[in-house]
This record gives C-alpha cells, structure tokens and sequence, in this order.
C-alpha cells in the first residue's frame, strides 16, 4: 500500500466549506425493507485514531466509517507527521515519523475529539499545545474544565493564553481522579495521558460507554494496562513502553447509527433487519420501541425489527449516561414519536442546547413544545415535507428521517453535519427502499 501524507491547512478547510454546501431531497412517504449492515462506531474510531500515535508500530484499525469526523481525523494525524492510508474502511496509521505537538486552531475547531489529541501527545511528547475551544456541534457550552482538571491531578502544568491551551510536565504522576460527571471525553483524555504514569491512575465515576471499553482494548493491544473499562472505575497501570508489533483492531458497530434505523423504522413501517449489531449496546432504545407497539427480536449481532400501524406514544423519556437512553438518540426519537399516538415526553439531561430540531419539526407540521429541558410531543397523523436546516449531527439525522416519514418533498438542508457522523446516508436508506437525492444547496 502506497502511503501519502499532505499537509495542507487551507485545503482541508476549503473541503469543509464544500461540503457545507450540500443538501438532501427526500421523496416521503419511505417504507423501509431490507437487510443494512451497520457502520463501525463514530465515536469508538475517532479516540482510537488519535491513540494510534501511541504505537510503537504501524497500526491496522478496520471497520471505519467513511465520515468526516474521521477524514478529519486523518488530517490531524498527517500534520502531526504520521503516515495515514484510509481505504476501503480500513486506516493504517505509521507514527513513527510524527514530530508536532501542536494542534492549530483551524484543525481543532473542525471537531470536538481533537480535544483528545491532549491526553494522546502527553503521553507521546509530555508536551501540547491546542486552541482551547474545540469545535463540535453546538449542542452546549461544552467546556473543558474536567480535562483541564484531571491533568493538573496528574501533575501537568497547563498553561491558557489567547485561546491557547499548553500544557507540560516531566512525568505523569499516578493519582486518584474522581469526575464530578462522567464524562465521555474527559475519561478518554485521562486513559490517554495516564499509559505510562508513575504507578498507577485510578479514574472514580468514569464513564461507561462502550466506546470507552473499545479505546481501552485497543490500547492494552498495544501494551498499555488498563483494566475496569465499561465500570466507573478504570485503573491505568503505567507502563515503560509499549509491545513492537502490529496491531489489527476492529472497531465496534455504531450504535447511534443503529438507533437512527431503528427510529427511522418506527417512524416510517415496515420491515427490516439490521447485520453487525451489538444488540446489547441498544437496550434502551430497543426498551423504548418494543414498549412503542415495534416487533423487534434480536440474536447475537442481528435486530429484526417490523412496525406496521400507527407508533404508541405515551412515554416518558429521559437521556441519561449509558447504559442509559442516550442523548445521541433523544433527537431521532423525537422524530419517530412526532408522528405516535398520544403524548410522549422527552427529557435531555447531558447537553443545554439539543432542541434545535424541533423548530425544524414544527415547520413540517409536528406539535412539539420545549421548556427548558423538556419536549412535550403530540403525536400527530402525519408530517408534510419542506425545507428545513440541520443545526447539529443528530438534529440533522431527525431531519432525514422526518423527511422520510413525512408527505411529500424534504429538502434537509446543511446535510454536512449529517456527514459528519454517517456513512453515505442517502445511499444506505436508498437500499432500504427510501427515494433520496443529493444536491449542492443554494
Ligand atoms: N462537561 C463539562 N466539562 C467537561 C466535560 C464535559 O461540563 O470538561 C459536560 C458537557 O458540557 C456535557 C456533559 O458534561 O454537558 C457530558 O459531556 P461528555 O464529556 O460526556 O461528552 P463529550 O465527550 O463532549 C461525547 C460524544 C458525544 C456524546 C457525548 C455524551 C464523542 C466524540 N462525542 O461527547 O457525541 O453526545 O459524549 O454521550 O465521543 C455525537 O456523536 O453526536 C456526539 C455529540
């Protein structure tokens, strides 16, 4: 395989703008029938990406979703120095050439994960130096405090001055952290930066996810000793370097992107069978449409799923951190029950700022109210198609599936944050049966 490794800022961001100028048109109403495979997890292969700058060798890590996120990713890694191949859902990443430790503000301002190129360079360079606003969808304030904190437990010195963030040390000290929330990010930032501290880092109210777990085992593939991933404590024994050979990791299935499905079906009937599922990692939400009149049977990694008739709304839904409903799929769950019987009610807890589709609903006909931190949905008969705008990632996957579900003509415009987090979308619902076109936007 040839390797490449271009360094162009302005490219990368001119791409960005592109792609911003897409749209998706939706002919609704879709009725979905088929077999889909499931994508490798967004969020699982962007920590893992950055982690490979760890290895002592070249890494294979297969089952990657061809999404932005991730091609992004890729480019971070090429301006640090490292030889990056992506083909075929497949990224082979060589370190062994890197010599950056600075992320500048146009790469981290393209997604949130960059923020977890900190822990990852800490531990390769004891050295970093990053704009202290990392983009992302804006879903909330999103800070950075329990990063910052933890590092400073573990005896960093960090530095912040004109949006810069630099942070330093000469060893990392092994420490007991206990996060006041658990934070997805957070936990990733201190499993990175803790693999080769003094001693050992006990990480108390880690998160759960198991994104989280599948970082864990890529990195103990490597050499790293962390055990208690997928528990809230999580010890990362330091190690004095990592294992020379190859590594292959394959990376867990979407379970967001799964979730997605499984609304879409919801909202729109009939029947289909999701390949390459972990069916364990959806409990909540499979909870939720069973309850909802959905016939769903799961095996080891299949979920069958039939909805014919109307969705029963009536619920009370709350996101909550995993094993918890969550707040990844609060909005495509708002579009399946816009469209339920009765009144459903949905709760976000994690983010301040994650109604922003509903506006976007309202115009294609839905009877959603937000009050703070709460949706109340009456479930009308049908939504109509229009032009509406993705604001974030998932908002923007409620739209599409809106958009299926609704009467008529939807234009999703903005479809670049649906980009972001999903695989050829318009393609994957087309093989369902679904009559999607892609557009430049005006
Ligand atoms: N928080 C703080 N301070 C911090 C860190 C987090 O106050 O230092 C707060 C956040 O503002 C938020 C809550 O804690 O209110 C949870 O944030 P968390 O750190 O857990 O989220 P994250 O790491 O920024 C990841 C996913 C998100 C997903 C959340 C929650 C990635 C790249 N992103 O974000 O995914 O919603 O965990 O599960 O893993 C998405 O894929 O669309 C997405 C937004």
């Amino acid at each position: 395989m040839q390797f490449e490794n271009k360094i162009i800022c302005d490219g990368l961001l001119n791409k960005s703008l592109e792609v911003k100028m897409q749209k998706l048109i939706i002919y609704g109403p879709a009725s979905l029938m088929g077999e889909i495979e499931v994508e490798g997890a967004k969020n699982a292969a962007l920590p893992i990406l950055t982690a490979s700058i760890l290895a002592q060798n070249k890494v294979i890590i297969t089952n990657v979703p061809d999404i932005v996120d991730v091609k992004h990713t890729i480019e971070i890694l090429k301006y640090l120095g490292c030889n990056v191949l992506f083909e075929n859902n497949t990224v082979v990443v060589d370190s062994s050439s890197i010599g950056r430790f600075t992320i500048p503000p146009e790469y981290a301002k393209l997604m949130r994960s960059s923020v977890l190129f900190m822990g990852a360079l800490l531990s390769k360079f004891r050295r970093v130096e990053l704009s202290n606003h990392p983009g992302g969808c804006e879903i909330g304030q999103r800070p950075i405090d329990l990063h910052i904190s933890a590092f400073r437990q573990l005896g960093i010195e960090v530095f912040e001055n004109n949006n810069r963030i630099m942070c330093r040390c000469d060893r990392i000290k092994g420490s007991e952290i206990f996060l006041p929330i658990p934070s997805v990010g957070a936990t990733e930032n201190i499993i990175l930066a803790s693999i080769f501290c003094d001693g050992e880092v006990v990480i108390k109210n880690a998160a759960k996810e198991p994104e989280i777990v599948d970082l864990c085992h890529f990195l103990n593939k490597l050499g790293a000793k962390i055990k208690g991933a997928g528990t809230h404590i999580i010890k990362i024994e330091g190690v004095k370097r990592l294992n020379s050979e190859e590594v292959i990791h394959k990376v867990i299935p979407d379970r967001i992107v799964a979730g997605t499905y499984l609304c879409a079906v919801a909202a729109c009937g009939k029947e289909v069978v999701l390949k390459s599922v972990f069916p364990r990692h959806l409990d909540s939400i499979l909870h939720i449409l069973k309850g909802s009149g959905c016939k769903i049977k799961e095996s080891k990694n299949e979920i069958w799923i039939k909805k014919e008739g109307r969705l029963k709304g009536g619920l009370r839904i709350t996101t909550h951190y995993y094993p918890g409903f969550p707040t990844d799929l609060q909005a495509p769950v708002c579009s399946a029950f816009a469209v339920a019987s009765g009144v459903t009610i949905i709760k976000e807890t994690i983010f301040e700022n994650r109604f922003k589709h509903v506006p976007e609903l309202v115009k294609m006909g839905a009877d959603i109210h937000v009050e703070k931190d709460i949706a109340v949905i009456n479930g009308v008969e049908k939504l109509r198609g229009c032009k509406v705008f993705a604001r974030d990632l998932r908002g923007g996957a409620a739209l599409f599936i809106a958009g299926l579900s609704a009467q008529g003509v939807t234009e999703v415009m903005d479809a670049d944050y649906i980009d972001r987090g999903y695989e050829k979308i318009e393609e994957k619902y087309s093989l369902l049966g679904a009559k999607i076109l892609r557009e430049k936007g005006e």
